[in-house]
């Protein structure tokens, strides 16, 4: 048998450069006179040991990583198409601590098989769902999906199933999937590892989603800025129409359903769904204001089923193993795993699959291994630009939608950005307002004016200019933005303003220009 070896094509990966220990790989191949199968996988989310190289050995993959181009020669003289020794070796991949205690449900395909082969999905549990789902009725293909405990992994954790079943009871001549996959939040990555590692696992549960609601055409949306992600994308909906998967009889079934993807022009107010819905359609994404709810009217006016990239992956699992299995995992109302994307100022950065019911302090001390600089952890931002600042004190929160909401955050998305003791949470919280500045959609007042109102608020107070009575305009103005606006754009701009403010009050008084100098 041919050697095989996995050089992850996933755009991480590839930013780290792994197009470049490709081809050095194949230069080596070729000046070695070796026929090998070089397989570009997606990552398995250990970014920090990325590029990692892995081969098949007669007892399993080992991988190698970080791997280096200069490294590629001496990888070769180390023997490592059998799994030689060398100061790269890492082992076993999911035996290296990173991946080794994770719990993948959603991501356990990701970086182990070859993207685009189907067969190798098939051989790894691929279309045991949507099999299942073909021999059910669409209530009950809801059921389970209910029954799970599944809420959406896009930002509000809204239960999937019912969402669904609000499509599925709403009667209509023509009714659409549209997946989230604008992926607009600082530190998140999961949404573009599954449509780089893993695309047929979307496919799959958009086709069940279809089923479930009788909508026959989905889209995926996906942001400009992942031109790999729409590739493979596109790449996997090809195959899967021509291997029976989409089109007029899924998997051989009486039911019909196809896909396209979309590409947005690069907005972040485009991630909120009915913004998405118009630009989907071909207008300026703007948010539009509910009800009707795009369950009831969604695209192009017809009843839709909006749910983001995670929610649609983590279907098929639930469908293959059972509403039960999935849904013990996890803790209080967050059932099931969440994979929780690892950045900023960390050690170890990644994308970690786990139950939910982590404690923010094992995530960011345990997994992440603290910061990359050495120095004290002083804030975390969980939830992408709209979450909340935790300090170390409330680490021992638990990853949870309501553990979080009660400590007034959000999970969002799952990413978590870390910051040293060298953060500014002025300027954080400036940067949150002119973020909302730059991003509003102008529809409504609280976030359109009071954003800009918000930057220059804290430009006074950064001027030390009157600052306790900055501090109650900007207090009063979170107030007005968290309750007047239309969407979580403006609404949720007051999380991280009012936590950096509220944990780390002696960042907004800064030390009077006199006094610094003494
Ligand atoms: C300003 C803003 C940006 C958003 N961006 C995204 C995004 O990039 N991806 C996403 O899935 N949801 C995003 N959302 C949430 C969506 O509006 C919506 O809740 C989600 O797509 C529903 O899918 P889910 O139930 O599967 O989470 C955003 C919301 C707001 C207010
Ligand atoms: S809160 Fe901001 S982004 Fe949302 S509708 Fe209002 S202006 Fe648009």
């Amino acid at each position: 048998m041919i050697p095989r070896i996995y050089i992850p094509g996933d755009s991480g990966a590839l930013a780290l450069g792994a197009e470049k220990v490709a081809k050095a790989v194949r230069a080596e191949l070729a000046e070695r006179g070796i026929e090998a199968k070089i397989v570009r996988n997606g990552s398995r989310g250990a970014y920090f040991l990325e590029p990692m190289v892995e081969v098949a050995t007669a007892n399993g993959r080992v991988a190698y990583g970080p791997v280096k181009p200069s490294d590629v020669k001496s990888l070769f003289d180390c023997g490592f198409l059998t799994g030689g020794h060398h100061k790269r070796w890492l082992g076993a991949p999911d035996k290296t601590p990173f991946l080794a205690k994770q719990t993948r449900l959603t991501f356990a395909r990701c970086g182990v098989t070859d993207p685009l082969s189907l067969d190798h999905y098939k051989a790894h549990g691929g279309l045991n769902g949507l099999q299942n789902a073909v021999a059910m009725t669409p209530a009950d293909i809801v059921k389970q999906v209910t029954e799970s405990g599944l809420r959406g992994r896009g930002g509000a954790g809204f239960p999937t199933g019912i969402k669904w079943k609000t499509v599925l009871d709403t009667s209509a001549d023509r009714k659409y999937i549209v997946c989230n996959a604008d992926e607009g939040d600082s530190g998140t990555f999961a949404d573009r590892m599954i449509m780089e590692g893993d695309p047929f696992v979307l496919i799959e549960g958009m086709a069940i989603a279809g089923i479930a609601t009788g909508a026959t055409k989905g889209f995926i949306y996906i942001r400009s800025e992942y031109p790999h992600a729409v590739a493979v994308m596109q790449k996997a909906v090809e195959i899967a129409r021509r291997a029976g998967v989409l089109g007029v009889n899924v998997l051989g079934s009486p039911n019909s359903f196809d896909m396209e993807v979309r590409v947005g022009a690069g907005a972040y107010v485009c991630g909120e769904e009915t913004a998405l819905l118009d630009s989907l359609e071909g207008k300026r994404g703007q948010v539009r204001a509910k009800p009707p709810l795009p369950a009831h009217k969604g695209l192009f006016g017809k009843p839709t089923v909006i749910n983001n990239v995670i929610s649609l992956a983590s279907v098929p699992v639930i469908m293959d193993k059972g509403a039960a299995f999935y849904k013990d995992f996890g803790m209080g109302r967050s059932r099931g795993t969440i994979p929780i994307q690892i950045a900023g100022n960390v050690k170890y950065a990644g994308l970690y699959e786990a139950a939910f019911g982590m404690t923010l302090g094992e995530i960011v001390d345990d997994i992440g291994g603290g910061t990359a600089t050495g120095r004290p952890v002083k804030a975390v931002q969980v939830g992408g630009p709209l979450g909340a600042y935790f300090p170390r004190a409330l680490f021992d929160t638990p990853f949870d939608y309501e553990a979080f909401a009660a400590k007034d955050g959000l999970i969002g998305h799952a990413g978590i950005v870390v910051f040293d003791d060298s953060a500014d949470m002025l300027k954080q919280a400036r940067f949150a307002m002119e973020f909302c500045a730059i991003e509003s959609c102008g529809k409504c007042t609280p976030c359109r004016i009071g954003s800009t109102r918000g930057v220059e608020v804290l430009d006074r107070l950064a001027e030390n200019i009157e600052p306790e009575k900055q501090i109650a305009l900007v207090t009063d103005l979170c107030n007005t933005m968290k309750f007047g606006s239309l969407c979580a754009l403006g609404g949720f701009t007051p999380y991280p303003v009012m936590s950096a403010l509220n944990h780390f009050p002696d960042d907004f008084r800064p030390t009077p220009v006199a006094e610094a100098a003494e």
